[in-house]
């Protein structure tokens, strides 16, 4: 949720901070600005809507040796230039870029701005206005800075110029995510290593509550007190080419086509050379050790959870619970003695998850988490991180990240099963490959399913997916999809569950999207499917091999019916994005959403 990037240093900075900006679009793509200094003073550019917009605004005749940039997701006032970062000081010589939500932003203007004029509806606006009333006292910028940072309550991740010290850049950060990038001769600032991996990959950590001043030449990490931190910076492990679309239209795309290999990726990560599975033994132990384990995370996060459940709960015998990070929080259930916490998250920043991690954390439980970011905040304060090696997940709508968190899902069930010395009935790791060659030959049948999406998603205001046991899991996540970014209202539902009232939603050409992989409920699913047509919707059936029948839809290869889930999910999720695509939506930037969600 909203970006950040700056630069210092004598290469072309108005390029750098655009760059990043566009790299982090991802954040938050309502309004965005930046604001360069030169000897000329500030040069700032806001603009409502899409770094492409900024890019165009932009005064390309501006050369300047520092700069900081924001991409917005409004949570504080409307997307309009007004409340578009980055915000100035009344008198105009502190500009500030801020990721997060202050939360004592009205107790702050009464108690130190009761006199002040503001120009937006922004809370980031109280902050620069806040460090400069600070000013006056202190004399001191670096000061004031420090002062402003212990005033404030909530989360943030912040780069503040000041207009007198073309030298410095400040920086500080408390729940959202923030780096400093190391160079030769510049130095960066970036929520996400992504947004200046083109400049260098060397990176600096910044922990809550620190203050950074980030010099072209060095970069000093001081704790809120000012005791000076020495930290060694780390190398960000992420591959250019991945974050690039290359010929593919949309990132979604792409990332559809990658899982299969994200699959052989996880297989041969989690395996070494005997064909055996090498999980830390630390996670090993405590999942030996836990009784109940606590799934906790959000959105498609979520939905692999409960896929999850069943593969820990079927093969390592461990009961399981799966909670939606935002309301754990504040609705804890009775704890079991031995609770381990699960944290499923794609980008490691889910604040709602980390609202949780931090509140068990106090509590003395154990945590582990699994992201596709290792170097994230969720997996730092964890005690352990399972990786999900999907590479970078760029388009909004999850999906080789929600089939990774599955496949690792399996693994951690598997060898906690072969930990515990429990029988199993297939071979795991084959399974998952032949799952991997599944989706591969489902990747292929694009056009059929772009068929699909055309005959049945057309023009319909709604849509409802049904399905029972697993299939239930995966509906849930293709009525996500298919919302998220067609903006068509859909459901998931438990086939049986239909008729206790869902069914009056049901119209002549309603769409109804069957899944049918489990034997076990296939018959019960198509009685299902048969009550919808009698009330006139307009229903697709996807099954698998082996349970077909002649007028389904569509049939997936076979795969072990632990695993289809895996396989299901694509048609979903190609299903879903040819209906945005027919709709003239934005696939991957669809509207009022942001890939990482750094608020609660
Ligand atoms: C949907 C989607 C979101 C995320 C959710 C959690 O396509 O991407 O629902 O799954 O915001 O994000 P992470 O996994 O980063 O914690």
């Amino acid at each position: 949720m909203c970006g950040i990037v700056g630069y210092i240093g004598l290469n072309d900075t108005k390029e750098i901070l655009l760059n990043g900006l566009e790299k982090l679009e991802y954040r938050g793509y309502d309004s965005a600005g930046i604001a360069m200094l030169n000897e000329d003073g500030i040069n700032l550019t806001k603009v409502k809507g899409r770094i492409a917009t900024l890019r165009e605004s932009v005064d390309n005749t501006v050369h300047a040796t520092m700069g900081i940039g924001h991409t917005r997701w409004a949570t504080h006032g409307v997307p309009n230039e007004e409340n578009a970062h980055p915000h100035r000081s009344a008198s105009g010589r502190f500009t500030l870029v801020h990721n997060g939500v202050i939360e004592n932003y009205q107790e702050l203007k009464r108690e130190y701005l009761s006199d002040a004029m503001f120009v937006s509806q922004t809370d980031t606006e109280i902050i620069v206005q806040l460090i400069e009333k600070l000013f006056e006292t202190y004399q001191d910028s670096a000061e004031a800075f420090r002062q402003a940072m212990s005033l404030l309550k909530g989360s943030y991740a912040i780069a503040m110029i000041d207009t007198a010290d073309p030298d410095n850049i400040y920086v500080s950060k408390n729940k959202s995510p923030l780096l400093v990038g190391l160079g030769d001769g510049f130095n960066v600032v970036a929520s996400d290593a992504m947004a200046t991996l083109k400049v260098t990959d060397q990176y600096l950590e910044i922990h809550d509550q620190e203050i950074v001043v980030v010099n072209r030449n060095f970069v000093e990490v001081q704790k809120l007190n000012g005791t000076v931190v020495d930290r060694e910076p780390y190398t960000a492990q992420i591959d250019v080419s991945d974050m690039e679309k290359g010929t593919y239209p949309h990132f979604m795309l792409k990332e559809i086509d990658e899982q299969p290999f994200v699959m052989r990726k996880i297989i041969n990560e989690y395996q070494n050379e005997n064909n055996e599975l090498k999980l830390d033994a630390d996670i090993r132990s405590a999942m030996q050790k836990t009784d109940r384990v606590y799934i906790i995370a959000a959105g498609t996060s979520y939905h692999a959870g409960l896929v999850g459940k069943s593969f820990i709960e079927k093969i390592a015998n461990i009961p399981v619970e799966v909670h939606v990070a935002s309301e754990f929080s504040y609705n804890m259930p009775l704890l079991s003695d031995n609770p381990l916490f699960v944290f499923i998250s794609q980008s490691g920043e889910t604040a709602d998850s980390r609202g949780v991690l931090v509140k068990i954390k106090e509590m003395g439980h154990p945590a582990l988490t699994m992201t596709n970011v290792p170097g994230s905040t969720l997996s730092r304060e964890a005690d352990y991180t399972l990786n999900l090696y999907a590479g970078p997940e760029i388009a909004v709508a999850s999906t080789k990240a929600y089939t990774a968190q599955i496949a690792v899902l399996a693994i951690l069930a598997v060898d906690t099963a072969q930990a515990k010395g429990l029988e199993l009935e297939f071979d795991p790791m084959q399974e998952l490959a032949i799952a991997a060659n599944a989706m591969e030959i489902l990747t292929d049948q694009k056009d059929e399913i772009e068929g699909l999406a055309r005959d049945y998603l057309p023009t319909t205001r709604n849509a409802f997916f049904i399905g029972r046991s697993a299939d239930y899991n995966v509906c849930v996540e293709g009525a996500l999809k298919l919302k998220e970014i067609s903006y068509i209202q859909a459901e998931g539902f438990a086939g049986g569950e239909l008729k206790h009232g869902t069914i009056a939603l049901i119209e002549d050409g309603t769409p109804v999207i069957a899944l049918a992989t489990q034997a076990n409920v296939n018959y019960s699913i198509r009685g299902n499917v048969q009550e919808v047509v009698a009330r006139g919707a307009n229903a697709m059936v996807i099954s698998m091999k082996g349970l077909e029948q002649d007028e389904d839809a569509f049939v997936l290869p076979h795969v072990h019916e632990l695993l289809t889930p895996l396989v299901s999910v694509v048609p979903m999720q190609l299903l879903a994005y040819y209906a945005a695509l027919h709709r003239g939506c934005d696939v991957d930037k669809p509207r009022n959403l942001a890939k990482s969600v750094t608020v609660e």
